[in-house]
């Protein structure tokens, strides 16, 4: 049975000591963004905020939804939201995403929903009667979509596109976020309604049953609708509501949903953000579209999710790693590449893939390189790692030696010059570049030489690998006798 909503998943995680319920009162103004930010570096549970000063008993806020958890059971929240056990591996995560997803489900519409408790229009509509966080010492403002989802329509095809995209309050009835004109929301916006001088629709949802931002935060086809991966991987149908104000359908058991338009052409400075790269990128705001606010709907006593982006690993690098991941996997593999695996590794950013496959003839790393590139991802994955079948790309110990033994430090490397890449999100690049949207990428092909004779490839020491098969049974049928615990698997 699938998560009817934020409040049944909740239950779930708190069962297995995913949530750290906080009575204590804590401050909006930084103080809950520390708190979320030292949650990832403990790899501590959840903080389930309940007690936000200068707001009402009841309004909480939910941290960390997607944060990686203690050793042995990293994935516990990713897992759980799959309805899998918390201690599933990423690789087998990212199978079952893939799987599921193959098997979309449409969702179906009902009159009415919890996310209809509360409808505030007109001069009831203020955005900071919501517990919006100031997350980071210099951000631009109170950011109030850090985990969610923006609803658009295209106005030509009807397709209706899910996107995770950041939001900041300007004041009570505006908010302000990176519009990427790479991004499925640029295209709609800049290349359609903007171009037509018409204002576009949105709706934003916080506070979802948990699959349906992470499939907002994924990379999917032009033309795909979230709710039907959403339905697919849930394996039963989201139930979609009406909005109040614009002819857009949202998740009807949603905590908060805010609709509205951007007008074209308006422009307003939001940001600057401490980012999934790491870093605070910008010294300043710089001028971004406007999401015009004309109504909020919310259940009683709602529920804010937040993530707290920056150095890895938060929420969206642990999301990534899953169901980007999955994206890249299938796709190449539904090219023919014969692939094992693709990993985001979280430590990385989201800006590092390694991909670990069959080299079929010489130089065949550079093929898969491009292929990742080339995906809608693949703007910001600036490093490609590509490993023999051997390695376990999901394990960053095996990729690094693998890397160091195996790639050739002149031959081995391919680097891509000009590529093109977000301004201000590649922060390795020259300040000029950075702005002119110009930057680079890399292949490190730590695959054996196709052309080398065989006994020329040295033989890993490994103990799957040195020892003779009988030797390994023994050793593993004895391993509690020599006084181990566990480790026989
Ligand atoms: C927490 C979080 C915040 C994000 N913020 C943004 C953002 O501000 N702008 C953006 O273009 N992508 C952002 N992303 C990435 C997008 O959600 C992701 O690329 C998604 O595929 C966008 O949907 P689309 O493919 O339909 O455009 C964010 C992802 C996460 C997990």
């Amino acid at each position: 049975m699938a998560f009817r909503d934020l409040r049944d998943y909740l239950a779930a995680l708190d069962r297995e000591g995913e949530v750290q319920h906080i009575e204590e009162e804590v401050d909006w103004d930084l103080e809950v963004g520390a708190v979320i930010r030292r949650s990832y570096d403990l790899r501590a549970a959840a903080p389930l905020f309940e007690n936000i000063t200068g707001y009402p008993v009841g309004y909480r806020i939910f941290g960390a939804p997607a944060g990686l958890s203690r050793p042995g059971r990293e994935y516990a929240r990713i897992a759980l939201a799959l309805g899998m056990g918390p201690e599933t591996g990423v690789g087998a995560l990212i199978e079952e995403y893939i799987r599921r997803k193959k098997s979309p489900i449409n969702p179906i519409i009902v009159a009415n929903g919890p996310c209809k408790e509360n409808i505030l229009m007109g001069d009831k509509v203020d955005l900071l009667k919501l517990p919006v966080p100031l997350l980071h010492d210099g951000d631009g403002g109170r950011y109030i979509g850090t985990w969610h989802l923006v609803v658009t329509r295209d106005p030509d095809t009807g397709w209706t596109n899910w996107g995770m995209y950041r939001l900041m309050v300007h004041d009570a009835t505006s908010m302000g976020g990176l519009v990427a004109p790479s991004q499925h929301i640029g295209m709609m916006y800049y290349q359609k309604y903007e171009a037509r001088n018409q204002p576009m629709p949105f709706a934003v949802v916080i506070g979802t049953e948990p699959l349906s931002s992470l499939v907002a935060a994924t990379y999917l086809p032009t033309g795909v609708n979230e709710a039907d991966i959403t339905g697919g991987l849930r394996g039963e149908p989201l139930e979609l509501v009406k909005c109040e104000t614009v002819d857009l359908e949202v998740p009807a058991a949603a905590e908060i949903v805010i609709e509205g338009e951007m007008l074209p052409y308006e422009r307003r400075d939001e940001g600057p953000f401490g980012e999934y790269t790491g870093y605070r990128s910008a010294h300043a705001g710089s001028p971004k579209p406007v999401y015009r606010v004309k109504a909020i709907t919310h259940r009683n006593d709602p529920i804010m999710p937040v993530s707290c982006m920056g150095v890895p690993v938060d929420d969206a690098h642990a999301t990534m790693s899953v169901t980007v991941a999955g994206e890249l996997l299938d796709d190449l593999r539904c090219r023919g590449f014969p692939v094992r695996m693709v990993a985001l590794p979280p430590q990385c950013a989201q800006s590092m893939a390694v991909v670990s496959t069959r080299t079929p003839y010489p130089y065949f790393a550079k093929k898969v390189a491009h292929a990742i590139w080339a995906s809608q991802a693949g703007a910001v994955l600036y490093w490609v790692m590509v490993v023999d079948e051997d390695v376990d790309a999901t394990n960053l110990d095996e990729v690094l030696h693998a890397v160091v033994t195996r790639c050739h430090p002149d031959r081995g490397v391919h680097k891509v010059p000009n590529a093109p890449i977000y301004p201000n999100l590649s922060t390795f690049t020259d300040p000029d570049d950075r702005l002119a949207g110009r930057g680079a990428c890399c292949l490190l092909d730590a695959t054996w030489p196709k052309h080398w004779h065989p006994e020329d490839t040295p033989v890993k020491a490994s103990f799957t690998v040195m020892w003779p098969r009988e030797i390994q049974d023994l050793v593993l049928r004895k391993w509690e006798k020599y006084g181990y615990k566990g480790g026989i698997s």
